[in-house]
């Protein structure tokens, strides 16, 4: 009997693996994520969770020259780099990242991609949080300071000249205050990626039909679009004819022209449109 009972009680055992089994795999997976996270410990709030991987990789990889924080050791600060500024997702991190700038000391990382999107997340919020700091902090004008090394006389002929800015803006009409409207960190990136417009796209069907709307999302392969019914649509662009017309077009023209000189004196510029 007690050799039937052994077996009972493996049986029992067995059961009990099993359920735990169970359970660990219908647990929220989250739990499990947070666990091999560093960072578990420090509060989670602001910070996304592509941020808070990026952090530890930037650290890892970049923090040696880069300052733990990106603000800047042996190698440049990339909270105030015109080209982090302006990146979006990674998409211009990544080639200096990948390609690194030999000559000038930075070495070449074969990060995949999904990691240096997380190094991007991490050092736009640090950009956020520095502003942050410098609004809250009302003794700490260094933040303006470091961003204002341009020649704002400059940056007026450049704005009314060779920029044509003048064509579409004004500086006493939609332009008007626009340093009080927002913080200055904000102005700088507004510069480059204005935002509130959204492109619209209009779809000719292989029928000759034509549909447009605004743009949900878009790139070489499929666009989407939100119809009058407030419908998304996708369509494949292998198959209909499409037209984007762009309110921005010129700006993400002009983000390709961009020197650091040139965003630094059109901000020093537009600083002075106060009031
Ligand atoms: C050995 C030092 C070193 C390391 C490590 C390093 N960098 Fe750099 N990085 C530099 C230097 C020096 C430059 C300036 C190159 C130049 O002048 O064009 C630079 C430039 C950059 C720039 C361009 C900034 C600009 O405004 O043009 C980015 C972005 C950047 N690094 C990101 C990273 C990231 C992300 C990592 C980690 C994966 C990293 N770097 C690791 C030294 C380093
Ligand atoms: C072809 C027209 C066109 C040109 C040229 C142009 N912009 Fe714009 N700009 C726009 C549009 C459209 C918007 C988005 C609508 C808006 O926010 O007013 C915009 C938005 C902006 C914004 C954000 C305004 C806000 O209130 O958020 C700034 C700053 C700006 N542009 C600066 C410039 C500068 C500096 C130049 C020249 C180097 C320039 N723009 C050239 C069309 C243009």
């Amino acid at each position: 009997m007690p050799f039937s009972r052994r077996i009972s009680g493996s049986r029992t055992i067995a059961f009990w693996i099993f359920l735990l089994l169970l359970l660990s795999i219908a647990l929220p997976p989250r739990l499990g994520a947070q666990d091999s996270d560093d960072d578990e410990d420090e509060p989670p709030p602001p910070a996304t969770h592509a941020a808070i991987a990026g952090k530890r990789i930037f650290q890892q990889r970049c923090g040696f020259c880069h300052g733990a924080d990106g603000s800047g050791g042996e190698g440049p600060d990339l909270l105030h780099s015109s080209l982090v500024l302006h990146d979006d997702n990674g998409n211009l991190i990544l080639p200096v990242v990948r390609g690194g700038r030999a000559a000038q000391g930075m070495p070449a990382f074969s990060l995949p991609p999904l990691q240096i999107r997380q190094i991007a997340a991490f050092l736009h919020e640090e950009i956020q949080a520095d502003a942050t700091i410098f609004y809250t902090n009302s003794t700490a004008d260094y933040s303006l300071k470091k961003l204002l090394v341009g020649n704002a006389s400059a940056g007026k002929i450049y704005f009314n000249g060779e920029g044509k800015c003048s064509g579409c803006h004004s500086p006493t009409g939609d332009l008007a205050h626009i340093a009080s409207k927002y913080r200055p960190i904000e102005l700088q990136s507004r510069i480059a990626y204005p935002a509130g417009t959204t492109p619209t796209i209009e779809v000719t069907l292989p029928s000759g039909l034509k549909l447009s709307g605004a743009q949900v999302y878009a790139d070489p392969f499929v666009v989407s679009l939100r119809d009058a019914r407030g419908w998304t649509r996708s369509f494949s662009t292998d198959h209909v004819k499409v037209e984007i017309h762009d309110p921005l077009l010129e700006h993400k023209r002009l983000l390709t022209i961009y020197t650091d000189t040139i965003l630094h004196d059109l901000f020093a510029y537009l600083e002075t449109l106060k009031e």
